[in-house]
């Protein structure tokens, strides 16, 4: 496999959770927010809101970033050049989806090349209430995603990732079959286990009532994680529906929660 000093920085990333009590500077924090600005975009439909406040911030993170799917902007400048939004809000936040993502990890990338570490918080969209209120967001401002950001005062392995047969598929979609499956699995499994990724942030998630627990933290990995998540979380879509409504985006009506059989 071709390599380089970016791509092997790329292959040592991981996601760091503590950070040391040094302050990025107005410099370096420019830097990595100009560098999120010139990812790919679809129509500049991401902003950045920070916070400096470690006491507050998760992981104790000196820098707070929330990516928000930004509409009001781009309406703003619509209704300067007397147009007036015609296209659907899904198609719009599929679009500012995008564009906060892609920012979002050039700022990762950007950060890593000057030293810095950082962490993704994935469960944002659940409690936009509180950042709108907090930041005086206006309607038509969706907050996405969080990032904690900070001088790394940790240095675990990358984690692994799937074998690139098992994630490149070229002309054709593949018919899984179980040993491809299974081998896919053992090697996220036992490059978690290999990290005891879970027990050292104790991070096993409780089973539903009427489920037994069979994992220890010996056995308990990545695929069983991503499964309990997957498999028990996020069942009714009417939260997220009545987050984004509150935010000024409309998806259409109710939806029927997702019901296990
Ligand atoms: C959308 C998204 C949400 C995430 N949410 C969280 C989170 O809430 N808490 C956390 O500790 N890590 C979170 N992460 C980080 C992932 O756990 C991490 O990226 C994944 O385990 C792979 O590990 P690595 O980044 O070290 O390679 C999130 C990552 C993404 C992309």
């Amino acid at each position: 496999m071709e390599t380089n000093a970016i791509l092997e920085g790329m292959l040592r990333r991981k996601s760091i959770r503590e950070f040391t009590a040094e302050d990025p500077t107005q410099e370096t924090v420019d830097a990595i927010v100009r560098a999120g600005q010139q990812a790919p975009f679809a129509a500049q439909l991401g902003s950045v809101l920070l916070k400096r406040n470690r006491e507050a911030n998760p992981f104790h993170a000196p820098l707070l970033f929330t990516l928000c799917v930004d509409l009001h902007r781009m309406e703003r400048i619509m209704e300067a050049r007397g147009w007036e939004r015609a296209m659907c809000d899904l198609s719009a936040l599929l679009l500012g989806i995008q564009d906060a993502a892609y920012m979002a990890q050039n700022m990762v990338q950007a950060a890593e090349s000057v030293g810095l570490g950082s962490c993704f918080l994935g469960a944002t969209p659940y409690y936009a209430d509180r950042i709108v209120e907090a930041y005086g967001l206006p309607p038509r401002v969706f907050p996405l995603v969080q990032l904690a950001m900070g001088y790394p005062a940790e240095d675990p392995p990358a984690r692994p990732r799937y074998p690139i047969d098992f994630a490149l598929f070229e002309d054709r979609y593949p018919a899984f079959d179980r040993a491809s499956i299974e081998g896919a699995m053992d090697v996220m499994d036992a490059g978690y286990l290999a990290q005891d990724y879970y027990r050292s942030r104790n991070a096993m998630i409780r089973l539903e009532e009427g489920r037994e627990e069979e994992f220890t933290y010996d056995s308990y990995s990545w695929t069983e994680h991503i499964s309990r998540k997957l498999g028990q979380w996020g069942k009714d879509p009417n939260e997220l529906l009545r987050a984004l409504r509150a935010c000024g985006f409309d998806l259409g009506a109710e939806a029927k929660a997702n019901q296990p059989e």
